[in-house]
């Protein structure tokens, strides 16, 4: 591996943040850490005393097999309590801590015109209601209910009333097809979807309900429909008093089948009794793409995530009263869940919930979000960092953003660019910003700084949270120390980890526990470096091997980003004649820049001066879009794909914008730069 310079400068907490901060300084996170290694009943134990359980746990907290020579692979946290998440993020609340007056969310649609704020009173009353709703059409504890809603506040109801009911959600993007949401009501056999008639994402309306009929439409043709009602939210958005587009939708109704949200709300009592469940009992079920097949129904369980997501929020955002708190990300993914829903109920927390996109109605959407709520603790990815870096410093200083305390990212290596950006123009250097590392497999963050804490190097994930454990291994599963690259594994769980494929065991334990026995694999390659701080390096499969030299395309594209002509860029393998394997990499160039030979050369250079000779391109093209999943990942396999001239692409229904494909083929190199 090609380690490029390690003088990296060292950012310091900002005292202001240390005073009241959960952990302090460095040292009290090792001896947290310490103990939650040493002792992880004792510190586990500490944390579960803030929640309600019906009925305490019976044996040791955290009980597990990672090894499968040993047999099968388990997890348990918990074992013999009884509880329930709803109760907890709620009642608990609301009851015990007299919070029902603080305002949960504060709503903001598509448009600045559209929000509304919602206490924690009145959205447990919203989710019993819901909860009776899904009794009466027939649900019951174990049940698993199908959402594809947009990001509005009845998709928390919904979630929080399958939770308290002890149905199990599986929550669809509402942005996938109805081909994907189809293979995902099949897969986990749910019973029941819940759905909105349409919503507005910037300009575009789109149609959700006939999506949702023609997924279901689908599930009959394959002969295994198991939904029996749909559950229709008639979003309020479309239905101001300017007018009622939804009219344009002309959803269709099928009475046998649709239930109308409003009408049933209405007639159901605002009290409904929490389901008590065991601790391992199913919570939700989220489905993830994998590298081959069909896409994993990720399993988590109610005991572990619950006191996995409450903690990491707390610590890793440093909670405080006060705070209003906005993640951007979609709740249809791992992170809404996690750091939308129930990590911040858990706490009282007070957030964002936003339905909108971050350039509609206009490119500094966030920023005035932000202005007008005085959001302290922010999270976002990388991706909207540098879509939002393009416009430049106007949209940004139009707004008021000293309420931030501390800045998060998630979801991809964040290249120093975007890193400094981020810091400096819209932290204004006070904020730390927290470069979060998890999987939707992790249930929550593993590798994070915490903010008052943990000196920051830009583009690191730093160090494992309370009760995780990492290595790095080689190729033969050795482990490596000090300074090293190479897998990255955990060698022991932590409450919030995934606890099995939904309905497949053997992928589970093939996927992430059979090419090290003992390990949990993330799947991506990593870096240590002297110091201890961790490095992702991306996906094994994004590692290029180049004359011998493991080189990771994480480094190359945050050389090629730090140039000042380069937004985005995406690296990928193309085979070669003497070398293996070169570098072919997408340049995705900033408004008004213009891809000539004298620019090829600059960035040549420039990668070569960052990581060394062996970096050099081979092949540099101007990408005047690259191709993303609706989720923001770059799909590496088409760039891939496209790098080779390879014309059959296969399945593309993940992919957001499909035009940029041929655009992309339009602009290839066939010879080398
Ligand atoms: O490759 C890592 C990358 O995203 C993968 C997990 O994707 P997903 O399950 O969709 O969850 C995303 C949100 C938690 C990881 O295997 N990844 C996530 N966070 C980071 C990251 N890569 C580098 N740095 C991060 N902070």
């Amino acid at each position: 591996m090609v380690v490029p310079g390690s003088q990296h400068k060292l950012y310091h907490p900002p005292e202001g943040l240390q005073k009241d901060a959960h952990v302090p300084d460095f040292n009290c996170y090792l001896e947290l850490y310490k103990k939650s290694i040493e002792e992880p009943d004792v510190f586990w134990k500490e944390v579960a005393s803030d929640f309600y359980w019906k009925k305490p746990p019976t044996g040791q907290i955290l009980q597990y097999n990672f090894d499968v020579t040993k047999g099968n692979i388990y997890v348990k946290c918990m074992e013999g309590a009884t509880t329930n998440m709803c109760y907890n993020v709620l009642d608990r609340n609301v009851k015990d801590k007299n919070l029902g007056e603080r305002v949960a969310f504060y709503w903001e649609g598509n448009s600045p015109d559209h929000r509304e704020a919602i206490t924690y009173g009145q959205l447990l009353g919203q989710v019993c209601r819901c909860s009776n709703t899904l009794k009466q059409m027939g649900v019951r504890k174990g049940d698993r209910v199908a959402i594809y809603l947009p990001m509005i506040p009845e998709l928390v109801y919904t979630m929080l009333a399958c939770t308290r009911i002890g149905a199990v959600h599986s929550i669809v993007f509402a942005g996938f097809s109805a081909e994907s949401l189809c293979e995902r009501i099949m897969d986990s056999q749910c019973s029941i979807l819940v759905t909105a008639d349409g919503v507005y994402r910037g300009e575009k309306l789109i149609n959700l309900k006939q999506i949702a009929d023609e997924a279901l439409e689908k599930c009959r043709e394959k002969a295994s429909a198991t939904v029996t009602r749909c559950l229709v939210v008639k979003h309020h958005a479309l239905r101001t008093q300017d007018g009622d587009v939804s009219n344009k939708l002309q959803t269709p109704w099928d009475a046998a089948c649709d239930v109308c949200w409003e009408e049933v709300m209405g007639q159901v009592s605002e009290q409904c009794e929490p389901e008590w469940l065991d601790a391992e009992d199913p919570l939700f079920i989220l489905y993830t793409s994998g590298s081959t097949g069909k896409p994993k129904g990720v399993l988590h369980t109610v005991a572990g995530y619950l006191l996995y997501t409450s903690l990491t929020f707390k610590y890793v955002f440093d909670h405080q009263p006060d705070d209003v708190y906005w993640c951007t990300a979609d709740i249809g993914w791992i992170t809404g869940h996690s750091y939308i829903t129930y990590g911040p109920l858990a706490n009282g927390a007070t957030s964002v919930l936003f339905e909108g996109i971050p350039v509609h109605p206009h490119v500094g959407r966030f920023w005035e979000v932000i202005e007008k709520y005085r959001v302290t603790k922010f999270y976002t990815a990388p991706t909207a960092i540098r879509l939002l870096m393009k416009y430049g410093l106007d949209p940004v200083q139009k707004y008021d953003l000293s309420s931030l305390r501390i800045l998060g990212t998630v979801g991809e290596p964040i290249n120093p660019e975007a890193w400094h950006w981020y810091h400096e123009v819209i932290g204004q250097k006070r904020c730390p910003v927290v470069d979060t590392f998890w999987q939707t497999e992790t249930g929550g963050h593993v590798l994070t700084p915490l903010p008052a804490a943990t000196p920051l190097k830009p583009g690191s994930a730093t160090f494992p949270f309370f009760g995780v454990e990492p290595t790095i291994l080689n190729e033969h599963g050795e482990e490596l120390e000090g300074e090293a690259e190479g897998y990255l594994v955990f060698r022991r769980p932590w409450p919030g980890i995934m606890r099995t494929v939904y309905g497949n065991q053997e992928r589970f334990e093939s996927t992430y526990f059979k090419k090290f026995p003992g390990f949990y694999v993330t799947g991506d390659g990593c870096r240590r470096d002297k110091d201890g701080y961790y490095w992702i390096a991306g996906r094994i499969d994004d590692m290029i091997n180049v004359s011998g030299h493991l080189l990771s395309t994480a480094e190359v594209e945050a050389s090629l980003t730090d140039h000042g002509a380069v937004a985005e860029a995406a690296v990928v393998s193309r085979p070669h004649t003497v070398k293996g394997e070169c570098l072919y990499c997408f340049v995705t160039l900033k408004d008004c820049r213009e891809f000539n030979r004298t620019l090829v050369d600059e960035l040549k250079r420039q990668v070569r001066e960052k990581i060394g000779p062996i970096a050099t391109p081979d092949f540099i093209q101007n990408a005047p879009g690259l191709p993303k999943t609706r989720s923001g990942k770059i799909m590496r396999r088409v760039l891939r794909q496209i790098a080779r001239n390879e014309k059959d692409l296969g399945d593309l229904s993940t992919m957001a914008d499909p035009k940029v494909v041929e655009v992309l083929f339009n602009h290839r190199c066939e010879t080398a730069s």
